[in-house]
């Protein structure tokens, strides 16, 4: 059992305050009944509409987190701040993970759910889900260099790449498109160029496209149209 306005703002669309509003309002039901208010106990699973459309309390959340620099991808550390740190109270469940990993000082798109089949669907090896990162480097972008990304960088340890994309946009900017996760894989290839990164924002994971008013530190839960494109 849990309060209707906590289970409200663990859907991440709403704050505490915002759902106390709304069950005030007379907008929110619990099997059809009017709450008696915000404290009201509701069983998890319960079918809980606002404005007559059905809210999902149950199990999973799909959040949008535009991640600034300076935070780590984890849920939890003795140190560091994390991703989680930046969501509010209600919210940092104990269940929620980042999907995927960006560096401490890498900004932009990470998605945070309690989701783990999406998340082994958008990590897996072999899923090659394409991953869009906007860089740019000390040092200026060539065809060549373009060209050793589409063929598969073999960085400094041996490791081979596979075929990535290099889009340029200035001589110092690019995109960066890969359809693997190693560690510090975008920064490793560049530094194989001799183009070392300074500065590393991912735009985009499969379909899921970081959105463009959200500013850094930010976070939303997706839309039904994301939702529907990651097949949820
Ligand atoms: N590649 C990197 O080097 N760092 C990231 O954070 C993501 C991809």
């Amino acid at each position: 059992m849990e309060r209707l306005d906590k289970l409200l703002a663990a859907t991440g669309k709403w704050s505490r305050k915002e759902a106390k509003a709304l069950i005030k309002a007379g907008r929110v039901r619990v099997e059809d009944r009017l709450p008696k208010g915000p404290e009201d106990k509701v069983e998890e699973g319960s079918l809980v509409t606002v404005d007559g459309r059905p809210i999902f309390t149950e199990k999973y959340v799909y959040l949008m987190l535009h991640k600034p620099a300076g935070v780590i991808s984890a849920t939890q550390d003795a140190k560091e701040k994390t991703v989680l740190d930046l969501l509010p109270k209600d919210l940092r469940r104990k269940d929620l993970f980042p999907v995927g990993r960006l560096d401490k000082d890498t900004e932009g798109l990470l998605l945070l759910t309690n989701d783990g089949a999406l998340a082994h669907a958008l990590l897996a090896p072999g899923r090659h889900v394409d991953k869009v990162y906007y860089t740019k480097v000390d040092g200026d972008l060539e065809e060549d260099d373009v060209a050793a990304f589409a063929e598969g960088i073999t960085l400094g340890d041996g490791t081979v790449c596979l075929p990535a994309g290099l889009d340029l946009i200035s001589e110092r900017e690019a995109l960066v498109t890969l359809r693997e996760g190693k560690y510090h894989q975008v920064k490793r290839m560049l530094a194989s160029r001799g183009k070392p990164v300074v500065y590393l924002k991912r735009l985009g994971m499969g379909k899921l496209k970081l959105d463009p008013t959200l500013p850094a530190g930010a976070w939303r839960p997706l839309t039904p149209e994301e939702l529907a494109d990651l097949g949820r």
